[in-house]
């Protein structure tokens, strides 16, 4: 039934927008800092967001975690609106934003993926996350990944989420496995 009724919020956000797979819905700063903690991301970690909006989780992770990353976004104004972001913060020289389709994105330097997508759009993207190297880390926000079980399932207060009634989220954790 949530589930239902956060999928029909997303529906109708993406009604405003065109040409992308997900509609632009922000995760919350505590839900940001949950996730990254989830990944157990440190020093010497590269994380891509896949789908990046305003860039926050990227910018969150060199900023708090000490992490470099690049985040993959199809909308320009948000990938602008992401670099003045991290020029903001401090961490430009750390992050990279680019315009880019997330299908197309070459994922091979990742040690840790976030994202924030739809069920449908994890199901295309699995194949390739299961092929990454071993012991990359995967966390998403909100969906899993269908018969691909999750290490961790957590639930996070989001009192600050902008859709659904219940103000909670929920990441999993995955870390592809050996060969
Ligand atoms: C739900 S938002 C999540 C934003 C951010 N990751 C966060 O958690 O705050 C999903 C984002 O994916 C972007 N997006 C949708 N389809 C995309 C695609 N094919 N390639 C890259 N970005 C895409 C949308 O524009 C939107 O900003």
């Amino acid at each position: 039934m949530m589930r239902a009724l956060i999928l029909a919020l997303f529906a109708t956000c993406a009604t405003a927008q065109t040409d992308t797979d997900v509609p632009f819905v922000v995760t919350p700063d505590n839900v940001t800092r949950e996730m990254l903690k989830l990944a157990g991301v440190k020093p010497g970690d590269f994380v891509i967001d896949l789908g990046s909006g305003d860039g926050r989780i990227v910018i969150v992770a060199a900023r708090q975690f000490g992490a470099r990353g690049l985040g993959v976004e199809i909308v320009p104004e948000l990938v602008q609106k992401s670099r003045d972001n991290a020029m903001r913060a401090g961490v430009a020289d750390r992050v990279e934003f680019r315009v880019q389709d997330l299908f197309a994105t070459d994922l091979s330097q990742a040690t840790v993926i976030t994202m924030y997508l739809l069920p449908e759009v994890n199901l295309q993207l699995r194949p390739r996350l299961m092929a990454l190297k071993p012991g990359t880390r995967i966390v998403s926000h909100d969906w899993d990944m269908g018969d691909w079980k999750p290490d961790r399932v957590v639930t996070v207060e989001a009192p600050d989420k902008p859709i659904g009634r219940e103000k909670v989220s929920r990441l999993f954790l995955w870390t592809v496995p050996a060969r």
